[in-house]
């Protein structure tokens, strides 16, 4: 573990104090050291890769490779955050054994301090499979995204007695189960409460309101890089999209124009040097062009080459022309 990295024990002792636990998802290097220069505590290799980086519709299409490559660049950039690898879907669903494998990946070859899965019932078996292998695992109820075809769509959970009751079940048997904390997801605020004061591990909201324990947002969603309609939940707090198009479109009309590169974006030479250097080029030049009529009086010594003289004379000009 590296020095100064947040625990687990740490974020339980959050809890107890009421302190809010800050996450957000990360990607790659720079969003990694810009998160946790803004004292973010937890980082989340989540599989909304897929959509905000990789230009899926979705999140099942996310492979364990994907998602180790960019664990990878964020756990090797993260010192204090703790780095979240999420299991993407098919890595933990057939089986215990599946899920501890895949896990032990995520910690081994991508450097993650803990992983997250989403879902109970099943999930719960595997959760308890990653923690005795002695891995943390983030559990994830409410929306659950990669489960978006069964749930018909990105849509609010428990939204009825039933099924509130159920949400409400399913975090105290991930609890149970050895979770270290949990994601609710687009769960209408009363219940989130209730989850959690139900429950002595963190909840992490997204769309759950304000009475979690922590709050988690898509870094893309947070800066304004994803355009168009955002879930009802997101709160943009820069419009980066404007601010880089605006940028590139600025580069490319200084690129046509002439105007980059100035100067001041170029590398100087010495004036002896350059001196130096144009001399030798005009004396390489004199070579090439006396090796050139050397070629051409050749030829036209050897008219069985099939060249007439005159095109002989033509091609040396061009080839010269062209250098
Ligand atoms: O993958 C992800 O980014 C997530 C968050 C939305 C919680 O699961």
């Amino acid at each position: 573990m590296k020095p100064g990295k947040l625990t687990l024990p740490e974020l339980a002792a959050m809890k107890s104090r009421g302190e809010k636990i800050v996450m957000v998802t990360a990607y790659d290097a720079p969003g990694a050291r810009l998160a946790e220069q803004a004292g973010i505590d937890i980082l989340l290799v989540g599989d909304t890769a897929g959509m905000v980086v990789l230009g899926h519709e979705g999140t099942v299409p996310v492979t364990m490779e994907e998602m180790l490559f960019l664990t990878r660049t964020v756990a090797r950039t993260a010192q204090r955050p703790l780095v979240v690898g999420d299991m993407p879907f098919g890595s933990y669903h057939v089986s215990d054994e599946d899920a501890v494998r895949n896990a032990i990946r995520f910690v081994k070859e991508a450097d993650a301090d803990v992983v997250k899965l989403e879902g109970a019932g099943p999930s719960l078996s595997r959760v308890q499979a990653i923690v005795s292998a002695g891995i943390g695992v983030m559990g994830h109820v409410g929306l659950t995204p990669q489960s978006e075809t069964i749930l018909g769509g990105f849509k609010t959970q428990g939204r009825t007695a039933s099924k509130a009751r159920q949400l409400l079940a399913d975090a105290l048997a991930l609890e149970a189960a050895g979770c270290f904390a949990i994601v609710l997801e687009a769960v209408p605020v009363p219940v989130a409460a209730r989850i959690t004061e139900s429950l002595t591990v963190p909840t992490i909201g997204i769309g759950a309101g304000a009475a979690c324990d922590g709050q988690v947002l898509v870094y893309h969603d947070l800066l304004g890089l994803t355009e168009g309609r955002a879930p009802r939940f997101v709160k943009r707090y820069a419009n980066l999209a404007d601010e880089i198009r605006r940028a590139l479109t600025t580069y490319a009309d200084e690129v046509r124009s002439g105007v980059y590169p100035a100067e001041e974006h170029t590398y100087p030479m010495p004036a002896d040097e350059l001196e130096l250097f144009s001399q030798s080029v005009l004396t390489d030049g004199q070579a090439v062009d006396r090796r050139s009529q050397t070629d051409a009086r050749a030829k036209l010594a050897r008219p069985d080459t099939g060249t007439a003289s005159g095109a002989s004379a033509e091609g040396v000009e061009h080839a010269h022309g062209d250098r």
